[in-house]
């Protein structure tokens, strides 16, 4: 069977694990330490418990899948792998280290992904040992339920390696769609102007929180408003987007709205910090403005 490497256990990284171990690939999941990687198996238990619970999956299945996945202490047990996917942090310094650090025990034809959501594939794969074999991954939150992958060709990504990793997403179940290495790629080019314009339509008082999701929801047949959709991302990842699509095109049509600068400088990053376009410390998520 082959081996799956996923560095980085939080949500995207946990889910890529789950998705891939359903089905039937073993999985080496790393983070900062053993105890964090461990972490993320427990959130992807609870998720497969989930699933047992609605009769989607049998218990038998939820075992199996969870002892496919092996949480690791460093990056180093990655040897095994055919494939390893990065899918740290949104931070190029963090992703550089990793790749300097894998890099070292990567096998020979081993293929080395990375989960980054705007920054460009060709800069990334000169910090890899072989830019031929690197390429981006692109997964969409909820991993489990969102059914695209967009892979990404770098400069120097080899035929071979879009085929091996195509193969790959087509046997998770998810239909891939291929972008060329330009910011944003295809979904967060089209999608962070979109989130970024919420922001400053509540920012300018065009419309309230509630009635700016209402107003997408219903008039756009979306699943989730904007705002909530962003609190959903994170807002530290809509500004990172925003800031590379701004940097790299010098395009002010990306600058990214001063209330959503504002939201990322008090610490409210949306769900995962319990509180930004919504505060999520009750039953319920309540407007914060
Ligand atoms: N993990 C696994 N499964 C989940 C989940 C999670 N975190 N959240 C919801 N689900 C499953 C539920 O179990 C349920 O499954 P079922 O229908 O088989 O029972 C199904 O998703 C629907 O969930 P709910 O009924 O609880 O809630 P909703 O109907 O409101 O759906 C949603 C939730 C799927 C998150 C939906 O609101 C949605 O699709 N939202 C848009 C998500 C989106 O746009 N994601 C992309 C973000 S951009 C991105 O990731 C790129 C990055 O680079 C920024």
């Amino acid at each position: 069977m082959d081996s799956i490497g996923v560095i980085g256990a939080g949500q995207m990284g946990a889910g890529i694990a789950q998705v891939s171990a359903q089905a039937g690939y073993k999985v080496l999941l790393s983070d900062i330490s053993i105890e964090v990687a461990e972490k993320g198996k427990a959130g992807i238990a609870r998720q497969l418990g989930r699933a047992v619970e609605k009769d989607k999956i049998t218990d038998a299945d939820a075992e199996t899948t969870l002892a496919r996945i092996e949480p690791v202490a460093a990056v180093s047990a990655m040897a095994p792998a055919t494939l390893v996917i990065e899918a740290a942090s949104e931070r190029e310094e963090i992703k550089r280290r990793i790749f300097a650090d894998v890099g070292a025990v990567l096998a020979a034809d081993a293929i080395l992904a990375s989960n980054t959501s705007s920054i460009p594939i060709t800069r990334l794969a000169q910090a890899t040992p072989d830019p031929a074999r690197f390429v981006g991954v692109h997964f969409f939150n909820p991993v489990p339920v969102m059914a695209l992958v967009e892979v990404i060709r770098g400069l120097a990504t080899s035929d071979e390696t879009v085929r091996r990793v195509d193969a790959f997403a087509g046997r998770l179940g998810k239909t891939v769609v291929h972008a060329e290495d330009a910011p944003g790629f295809i979904v967060n080019r089209i999608l962070l102007p979109m989130l970024n314009e919420a922001c400053f339509a509540l920012g300018e008082g065009v419309a309230s929180v509630r009635d700016i999701d209402t107003a997408v929801t219903l008039g756009l047949n979306h699943p989730m408003g904007p705002l909530t959709l962003a609190d959903f991302v994170g807002l530290d990842t809509c500004l990172a987007i925003c800031r590379v699509l701004h940097d790299s095109t010098g395009d002010p049509k990306f600058r990214p709205a001063p209330l959503l600068v504002k939201y990322v400088d008090a610490g409210w990053l949306g769900r995962k910090s319990g509180r930004g376009f919504y505060d999520y410390s009750g039953a319920e998520p309540v407007p914060t403005r």
